[in-house]
């Protein structure tokens, strides 16, 4: 979007600061990920945490427009919220669900991951007449969090899913540790573990997935179907070691922006923000930005350069709840746009810079951009979409 076609939007929403996403990086990241996976092995687009923050609904909708199979989020509340906005395809909620809610989900047509015989004992209590509950099977083979270990209980849970027709073994799982890492001891131990476990099936549900994005970038296996993609469709790599592996390029989806609300000329010895921990040395142009660390620009960021007019400027001062005070090279006049990540002329900032700076993986970065952040969604190089949570 060129800067001066921002604010086309401004009946949308009313502060200075977007995030911009980019569905055709997000298209282009699945299309280049089927390519590599080829036929018959399906992608279930994890979109969890609203979409890793970029907007569950307009990745979920991309990325089934790109040929994702299924879709997959953390809770099942995700899952019903994506139902809410007219999303019709099959979803699984990866995490824990209650076995009260098996009836809901049935309803809705979400799957669920179970790991308990009593659970499926009491899921089939309160499932109606005539529905079936589709069913994923977690396999804990070294990640410790959820899922069986043990192959008689695994046992146990085919046979009563096989027993009750109020169930559909629709598919069994794992997830991985370290796929991310050079090192593939653990890897290939939780790989061993994993086909271990499925020795004692009787027989194959529809998708067998065991692949995160770190896995499916860097290897294949037979006894996966299905892969489950989540950071590598938002353009990102799941670690640093991993970038020099990656079998293809990457196209980062989000940009952070706003625009500068007041500039100030602070003389020497004036100071900015709480605590007063900047002073100017000089006459300093000091550029106020509408963004702070209620909406997950936190205070560790003091310092971080941000872009203006293609230039890195510092933040300075402590970072406020709701705004921060960047340090500019000269006047800008209040409106001139501001990015925090991003491309401006030759510059950019990545998330990566940003996960780098604050010790942390770009995971939370990209999900700590809060609700009160509207998101832009640019298609074909268009606007195509505005979304306030706020004020849905
Ligand atoms: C069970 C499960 N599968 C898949 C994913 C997607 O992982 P990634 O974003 O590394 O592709 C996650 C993410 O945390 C997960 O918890």
């Amino acid at each position: 979007m060129r800067k001066k076609e921002i604010g086309l939007e401004t009946t949308l929403f009313h502060r200075d600061t977007w995030a911009e996403v980019n569905l055709d990086h997000i298209r282009k990241n699945i299309s280049s990920m089927k390519t590599r996976l080829g036929t018959g092995v399906s992608l279930f687009a994890v979109v969890k945490a609203n979409a890793y923050g970029h907007g569950d609904y307009e990745v979920a909708k991309t990325a089934l427009e790109a040929g994702a199979d299924f879709l997959s989020v953390a809770f099942l509340d995700e899952a019903l919220a994506l139902r809410k906005k007219g999303i019709t395809a099959p979803i699984l909620v990866l995490g824990v669900s209650r076995p009260e809610s098996a009836s809901l989900a049935a309803d809705q047509g979400i799957s669920v991951t179970v790991f308990d015989d009593a659970w499926l004992e009491s899921a089939s209590a309160q499932l109606k007449p005539g529905q079936v509950l589709q069913v994923h099977v977690k396999v804990d083979s070294g990640m410790g969090r959820i899922g069986i270990r043990d192959k008689n209980k695994l046992m146990k849970v085919e046979g009563l899913l096989k027993e009750k027709k109020c169930f559909n073994f629709q598919g069994i799982f794992t997830h991985f540790a370290t796929a991310d890492e050079l090192d593939t001891d653990y890897y290939e131990k939780q790989l061993a573990a994993f086909k271990g476990m499925l020795t004692v099936l009787t027989g194959r549900p529809d998708f067998v997935h065991a692949a995160n994005s770190a896995a499916s970038l860097r290897f294949a296996d037979p006894v996966w179907n299905a892969v489950r993609m989540g950071i590598a469709m938002y353009g990102l790599s799941p670690s640093v070691e991993m970038k020099p592996l990656l079998p293809y390029p990457l196209q980062q989806a989000i940009s952070l922006k706003t625009k500068l609300v007041a500039v100030k000329q602070l003389v020497k010895g004036e100071s900015v923000s709480y605590g007063a921990t900047y002073t100017a040395q000089g006459n300093e142009w000091i550029g106020t930005l509408p963004i702070g660390y209620a909406d997950g620009w936190i205070r560790k960021l003091q310092g971080q350069e941000v872009l203006i007019d293609g230039i890195r400027v510092p933040i300075v001062g402590r970072i406020c709840m709701d705004q921060c005070m960047i340090k500019l090279p000269g006047f800008f006049p209040a409106g001139t746009e501001v990015t925090l990540m991003g491309n401006d002329g030759d510059e950019s900032i990545t998330v990566d810079e940003i996960a780098a700076k604050l010790e942390t993986i770009n995971y939370e970065v990209t999900c700590m951009i809060g609700a009160r952040v509207p998101r832009i969604y640019m298609k074909d190089h268009q606007l195509q979409h505005v979304r306030n949570f706020i004020l849905e």
